[in-house]
């Protein structure tokens, strides 16, 4: 397994892998192509939906402290918003995320309009994702990314944000066969 940081960040990494299923995070390969992706493409705003203790959290701050970026991420969970800002001090990226503890729907029609995002990563509840990216569409940045988790594993709830993204003419999608299932989605235009 390769290590990416420092150890008190690869302690908490594999601290939370065995809490996964709990907390429902992604694999920690789909972590690692995140982060990866962040930092080849050299995204400064991201917008994460879905926190809960953190795990993606780590993954996206780590990226965009090497870019000079900031995350903005939302849960309504307090509890789990509260281990989640513990985990991001622990690691050395607090600096570099704003968690926001909110319902998403609420939280993404209350965002002005000049806020830009060019890293949207979705992974929440997945009715809703239809939803988050057509509230998230006029914030995206053209060449900005939209990444969705669960769209093989949630096929069915998530089919509708497949069918809204693949229709929509401003977007490429391509859906990886990483363990749950990524979505990759760029803004073209
Ligand atoms: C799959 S987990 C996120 C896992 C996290 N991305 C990770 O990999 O570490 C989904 C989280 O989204 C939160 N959530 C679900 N629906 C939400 C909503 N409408 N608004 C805000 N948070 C929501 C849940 O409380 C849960 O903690």
């Amino acid at each position: 397994m390769t290590e990416y940081f420092d150890i008190t960040t690869e302690n908490i990494l594999s601290e939370l892998e065995k809490t996964q299923k709990n907390f429902w995070n992604i694999s920690r390969v789909t972590g690692e192509f995140i982060y990866t992706l962040i930092k080849a493409a050299n995204c400064k705003n991201a917008l994460e939906i879905g926190t809960s203790n953190g795990y993606s959290g780590i993954w996206l701050g780590k990226a965009l402290k090497e870019t000079g970026g900031h995350l903005t991420t939302i849960e309504f969970w307090e509890k789990r918003f509260s281990i989640a800002r513990e985990n991001f001090k622990t690691c050395g990226i607090n600096d570099v995320i704003s968690i926001i503890q909110g319902s998403a729907c609420d939280v993404l029609k209350d965002l002005p309009e000049d806020f830009k995002i060019d890293f949207a990563f979705i992974d929440a509840n997945k009715k809703e994702y239809i939803e988050y990216f057509n509230l998230i569409h006029p914030h995206l940045v053209p060449g900005g990314f939209i990444c969705c988790d669960n769209i093989l594993s949630h096929k069915e709830k998530t089919q509708s944000f497949i069918d809204g993204i693949n229709n929509h003419p401003d977007y490429e999608n391509v859906v990886l066969n990483l363990p749950a299932g990524l979505s990759l989605g760029r803004k073209i235009r």
